[in-house]
């Protein structure tokens, strides 16, 4: 008989080892503000609208990304390949370093905003910022889609439960004598 694990009283560990088995795909939100560029792994992103295109993505406002991209009113959504696990650890914070150290690998490049994109990125969209709306510890960003990179043909980088991972299948890399064999289909 299948067993299942309830527990009503929610806290935020309880809340936090639900959240772990929600898979999501990895991205990195970027910003300039002036001089400065700043940005952070964010896996609380998702599509809005497509018309008007827009999307949305949840940030800790008490990071010092957030404060910048209050500031600059622009934010790039980068959508990670699965190949940029390095650059998703450092955008976390997970390796050390000064915040604009993060944007020493990797070759960013400007689009509408000026928010820095990240030209490999699976794909990438360059947004001002329309409506912020603050709760308890972080804001929710529409952003409007200025602009849009699309990349493709590499499998993404996803987290689930608390682990880098990628999708089975799409894009993996066999020999092509092997598809032919396996009647891939
Ligand atoms: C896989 C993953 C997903 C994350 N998703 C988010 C997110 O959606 N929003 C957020 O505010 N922080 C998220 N974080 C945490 C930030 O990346 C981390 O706190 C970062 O150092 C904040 O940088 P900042 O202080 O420059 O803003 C995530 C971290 C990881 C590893």
């Amino acid at each position: 008989m299948t067993e299942f694990h309830r527990d009503s009283r929610v806290n935020a560990d309880r809340f936090r080892d639900g959240m772990a088995l929600l898979t999501g795909a990895v991205n990195i939100v970027a910003t300039r503000s002036g001089d400065v560029r700043s940005g952070l792994t964010a896996s609380a992103v998702c599509s809005f609208s497509a018309e008007p295109p827009r999307l949305l993505a949840c940030i800790n406002f008490s990071g010092n990304s957030f404060q910048q991209i209050a500031e600059s009113r622009c934010m790039s959504v980068n959508v990670l390949a699965q190949s940029q696990e390095e650059l998703a650890k450092r955008f976390a914070n997970m390796l050390g370093g000064e915040d604009e150290d993060r944007f020493d690998y990797g070759n960013w490049i400007e689009l509408t905003t000026g928010a820095p994109v990240l030209e490999a990125a699976l794909a990438a969209f360059d947004c001002s910022v329309e409506e912020m709306l603050v709760a308890h510890t972080h804001a929710v960003i529409i952003g409007e889609v200025k602009d849009v990179l699309v990349n493709g043909g590499m499998k993404p980088l996803l987290y689930s439960n608390r682990a880098f991972t990628t999708t089975k299948g799409q894009y993996d890399e066999f020999p092509l004598d092997y598809i032919m064999a396996e009647a891939w289909y």
